[in-house]
């Protein structure tokens, strides 16, 4: 077996020094983490390597879960709180009943929602109720104007 040379040895020991400094790292690339923050009251921003996480209030959108009270509102609550929240019609504008009876149908056709036919005319009434009001939100001179509007039923859904 050849005996290697004091060049190869020198040079083998640089390259190995060299693979264990590039595997370290620069200085000062590792640094102990920060302190934890002292315990209280929670701060309402955080600063941590280099971020900054500020706490902010958030209003979030009306979510009514229930319809409100009215004659009826057993009814609707029993049959239309189960896939989305009252808020979803509540947040409509104010419909004629021809436009609420569209939903309700649209809702148990398309949506496959179980609504008993007897149950259907109870409903729609609380929803026109409601409309009514609103009533500033659809004045009734605009209403005859209306027949041209775009079906409730809303497309192929
Ligand atoms: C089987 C589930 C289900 C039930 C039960 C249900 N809905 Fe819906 N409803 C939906 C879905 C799905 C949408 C569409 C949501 C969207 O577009 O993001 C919707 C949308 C609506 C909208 C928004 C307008 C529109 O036409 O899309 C209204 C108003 C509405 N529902 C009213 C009702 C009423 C009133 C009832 C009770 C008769 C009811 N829903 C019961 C599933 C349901």
């Amino acid at each position: 077996m050849k005996v290697p040379s004091i060049g190869t040895l020198s040079f083998g020991a640089v390259g190995l020094a060299a693979i264990v400094l590039i595997a370290i790292g620069p200085p000062g690339s590792h640094v102990a983490p920060p302190p934890p923050a002292p315990s209280g009251p929670a701060p309402s921003s955080v600063a941590f390597g280099g971020f900054t996480l500020t706490s902010d209030a958030v209003d979030l959108p009306i979510d009514d879960q229930q319809y409100p009270d009215g004659p009826h509102a057993d009814v609707i609550n029993a049959n239309c709180t189960s896939c989305h929240s009252a808020s979803m019609a509540l947040t409509q504008p104010a419909l004629t009943t021809d436009q609420w009876k569209a939903t309700v149908i649209k809702m148990k056709e398309v949506y496959k929602a179980p609504v008993a036919e007897k149950d259907i005319s109870a409903i729609v009434d609380y929803l026109t109720a409601l409309s009514a009001k609103q009533g500033s939100a659809a004045p009734a001179g605009k209403e005859s104007g209306s027949q041209g509007a775009p079906d409730a039923s809303g497309g192929t859904g």
